[in-house]
């Protein structure tokens, strides 16, 4: 007996499942971990609508789709408390990042991405819960990279049969080479800024540009926007093009799914195979979420080679 319901998302059937009236004390039973951890794999973002329950349903749903990740620096630490400290994203008035897009000003704007671009390991995913939302705007939007392989063209999908992108820390958006580029920095969060000295993210680093989802084969058109310099050994004119043309079939409205928070939802989804980003909210409103990271790595990511 299923002891949840499952709807698609709204406005949304290349992808994703809304699971409603799942109580958390079922988290506990192996046949609803089982069918859980499946939609997960299967569908790439599912949306727990009303699961409620805070920091510890949170950490107990995470868990069933591994271990959550550890940061080094509070190993030792209870890892409830460590999860609690390490996770917050708050947009903070004072230092957090603010853009200029459209005349707009937005808090905490994150484009189109998958965590870890720039480095050689890539975490499966991650559980979002609000603690505080805004009164206007905080969307967090996905975008599913099995459904955007299978609207590339067949000559296009053989052109990039292969091919690899190199990717480097970029906190500056306006500099971003791909995607989408707000129009002006107006303040830089300590936490970026620091980014930009930590030791892992001197060497860049290479990710495939399709690959094959383990279990099922479905190709994943494997492309971050943000964060992205080029086609490995085509850092030209050409090889720019080509990946400005990939990426013009990514960010195809029909493909997004924008995720209108209420309180008392989580999202988990699928960092091998999804894109997220953030909205942003306009700089005078407060937004607090939570996340954990699930634990492991796809094993294809790997750093540019330097001269000594
Ligand atoms: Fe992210």
């Amino acid at each position: 007996m299923t002891s949840f319901a499952t709807s698609p998302l709204p406005g949304q059937d290349h992808y994703g499942t809304v699971v409603t009236d799942l109580d958390p004390a079922a988290l506990d039973d192996p046949a609803v971990r089982a069918a859980l951890h499946s939609l997960w794999l299967d569908t790439g973002v599912v949306v727990f609508r009303g699961i409620g329950g805070g920091i510890d349903t949170q950490l107990r749903l995470s868990e069933i789709y591994g271990e959550p990740e550890v940061h080094p620096m509070m190993a030792g630490t209870d890892i409830r408390t460590e999860h609690r400290a390490l996770a917050p994203i708050e947009f903070d008035r004072d230092d957090g990042n603010i853009y200029e897009i459209g005349g707009e000003l937005r808090g905490g704007y994150l484009p189109w991405h998958f965590d870890g671009a720039y480095v050689d390991r890539i975490n499966h995913g991650g559980v979002l819960r609000p603690e505080v939302l805004p009164g206007r705007g905080g969307e967090t939007g996905f975008i599913d990279q099995i459904a955007a392989y299978d609207t590339l063209p067949a000559a296009l999908q053989q052109r990039i049969d292969g091919l690899s992108v190199v990717y480097s820390y970029q906190p500056d958006l306006t500099k971003a080479k791909f995607g989408e580029r707000p129009d002006r920095l107006v303040q830089m969060s300590t936490l970026f800024r620091k980014g930009m000295e930590h030791p892992s993210v001197q060497v860049r680093a290479i990710h495939p540009l399709v690959y094959e989802q383990a279990g099922t084969g479905r190709k994943i058109l494997h492309v971050s926007p943000w964060f992205a310099d080029g086609i490995e050994g085509m850092e030209n004119e050409e090889g720019d093009a080509l990946l400005r043309e990939v990426i013009s079939y990514v960010m195809r409205p029909e493909l997004m799914y924008f995720h209108q928070w209420q309180p008392g939802d989580m999202v988990l989804w699928d960092n091998w195979r999804m894109l997220h980003c953030a909205c942003g909210v306009p700089p005078e409103e407060r937004r607090i979420m939570r996340r954990t990271t699930i634990v492991g790595d796809y094993g294809l990511g790997r750093r540019e080679a330097v001269a000594a």
